[in-house]
């Protein structure tokens, strides 16, 4: 069994999806969940592009220490600086030097000739190693490229010091038996490059990325570019938990294995789904809500008698299943305790006293709590970061062909209104516009709602409403999610769970109070 390197870049490359902008915190809960997951490798973002990326790849470098942190830069000296500055602290740093290939990004992008794109490499990878021992080197668009140059560049690349090559297939066009052929001709022509790792990069623009990324791994590379749920710019990424389970699933034809703890798959695919705000399509591969779903009679009866008749993974293994544990009024403190575990939160007894709590307010609520319920009871709790604002109550008044009135109470948590209830009214088309517009009043965040859309969390007429939406302030997109049994307060806790984000930014902007320090 060859072993496969994981370089997750749910932070990076899949953190470029429109619409998505994780706040630092979040960014760290998830590295936090890869570290968990069993990744080798994490790019926490480019830190040259925003002071939030270089102090979110900072603070992951800081507390996230087994998996190696990689960095991205441009073949520019003030992107090495940043990345380098940014690693300071990482146990395992990586720089990640990213160019471009093909002839359309050479003449309208970079505007520099074969030759000045190498020098240019060769200088960045030298300055990197000056920093770090471990560089790797990618040329974006490798294949709408001439394979002379990509051969002649990789070369150059590894001579000045790059330790993994990374071939990318920046605009998903490639297919599986073209890209194994130059993985296959990297690996057995280019001088030294039995001396690197090599790694592969896909997206999903022809649907082809899995496909393409075990062709070349079959190929000879040994190391895996993929995002969670496959997210990335246009199309996505490689899935990570796709190939991480062709990988474990099909070991008898691939003879190939990873680091990867499948038992988080699950766990981590919602964390991701939730804090970027991208729902995960119900026919998803390993993590999708109908991936073990049987509908036809003859698939349900097969599987009734012998669950391998129509599944070739058990949902358990990839912590997708329901546990045997079943929870409701009557359960006590202790098999709330044994449920948490069995779901994999290993969580400090403070936080599980409270989730006790919401755990037997919603019983009150709800006959059967599934594990579905809970996870999103202990996502609900432990994902959410110093809220500036929390809903005291709400009331909403609805009828057929008149508008709808809203009027909310929120407190502030932080800053000088610290314990101030503000009470705030407003008129809507709908109950929905009515509420979202009594809390801007409140929270005096004027926001644009982009985008708003419900779920059930399981099924029954007793479910819960999750709601996600997200909403337009300063420019930046802020996604909140909320779950209730009440689909109008799941609005609200949703909305205002986007709106606290949006507040987090309007206090950094905001001058700071005097400390008295400054004299000194
Ligand atoms: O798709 C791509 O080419 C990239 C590079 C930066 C590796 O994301
Ligand atoms: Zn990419």
């Amino acid at each position: 069994m060859r072993r496969i390197r994981i370089f997750d870049t749910t932070l990076r490359d899949g953190e470029q999806s429109p619409g998505v902008n994780l706040m630092r915190e979040e960014k760290i809960e998830i590295a936090r969940q890869l570290e968990r997951l069993g990744v080798d490798i994490i790019e926490a973002g480019f830190p040259i592009t925003s002071s939030g990326d270089m102090e979110a790849v900072q603070a992951i470098a800081r507390e996230v220490r087994s998996p190696v942190i990689a960095g991205l830069a441009r073949t520019h000296r003030a992107d090495i600086e940043a990345a380098a500055k940014a690693l300071e602290q990482a146990a395992r740093p990586r720089i990640h030097v990213f160019t471009s290939f093909s002839p359309v990004h050479l003449r309208h992008m970079l505007r520099k000739t074969e030759d000045e794109v190498i020098e240019m490499s060769v200088a960045s990878i030298e300055a990197a190693r000056t920093y770090v021992d471990d560089v790797e080197f990618s040329g974006q668009d490798a294949m709408r490229s001439d394979p002379a140059f990509v051969f002649r560049a990789i070369a150059a690349a590894i001579a000045a010091g790059a330790t993994t090559i990374n071939i990318p297939d920046t605009v998903g066009y490639t297919a599986p038996e073209e890209f194994a052929a130059l993985v296959r001709a990297v690996r057995d022509k280019v001088p030294g490059a039995d001396r690197v790792h090599i790694s592969v990069h896909c997206h999903n623009d022809l649907g082809l990325a899995v496909a393409n990324t075990l062709a070349g791994l079959m190929a000879g590379a040994d190391q895996c570019e993929a995002a969670v749920n496959g997210i990335g710019e246009r199309a996505g990424n490689t899935s990570l938990e796709e190939v991480a389970m062709a990988i474990a699933t099909r070991q008898d034809f691939f003879r190939l294995q990873t680091g990867i703890a499948a038992q988080e798959i699950g766990r981590t695919s919602r964390l991701v789904s939730r804090l970027t705000g991208m729902p995960v399509q119900p026919n998803k591969a390993i993590v999708g809500a109908n991936a073990f779903a049987h509908e036809a009679g003859i698939h349900q009866d097969g599987v009734l008698k012998e669950r391998t008749t129509y599944e070739i993974m058990n949902p358990q293994d990839i912590g997708q299943g329901e546990t045997q544990l079943v929870m409701g009024k009557h359960s006590g403190r202790h098999a709330f305790q044994k449920k948490l575990l069995a779901l994999g939160y290993d969580l400090p007894e403070a936080e599980q006293q409270e989730l006790f709590r919401n755990f037997k307010a919603l019983t009150d609520r709800k006959k059967q709590v599934t594990d579905q319920d809970i996870q999103s009871l202990v996502e609900d709790e432990i994902y959410r970061f110093e809220d500036a604002y929390e809903l005291v109550h709400y009331h909403i008044s609805s009828a057929g062909g008149a508008p709808s009135t809203a009027t909310v109470g929120v407190a502030s948590r932080s800053g000088a209104a610290a314990g101030k209830v503000t009470r705030e009214a407003a008129v809507g088309q709908g109950p929905v516009e009515a509420l979202y517009r009594a809390l801007q009043r409140a929270t005096g965040l004027d926001a644009e709602l982009r985008d708003y859309a419900i779920q059930s969390v399981g099924g029954g007429s007793d479910a819960q409403g999750e709601v996600r939406c997200s909403i337009g302030y300063q420019g930046q997109t802020f996604v909140g999610s909320g779950v209730s049994t009440d689909i109008l307060e799941a609005s609200a806790f949703a909305y205002l769970h986007a709106l606290n984000k949006a507040a987090a930014v309007r206090a950094q902007a905001e001058p700071q109070e005097p400390t008295g320090r400054e004299a000194i």
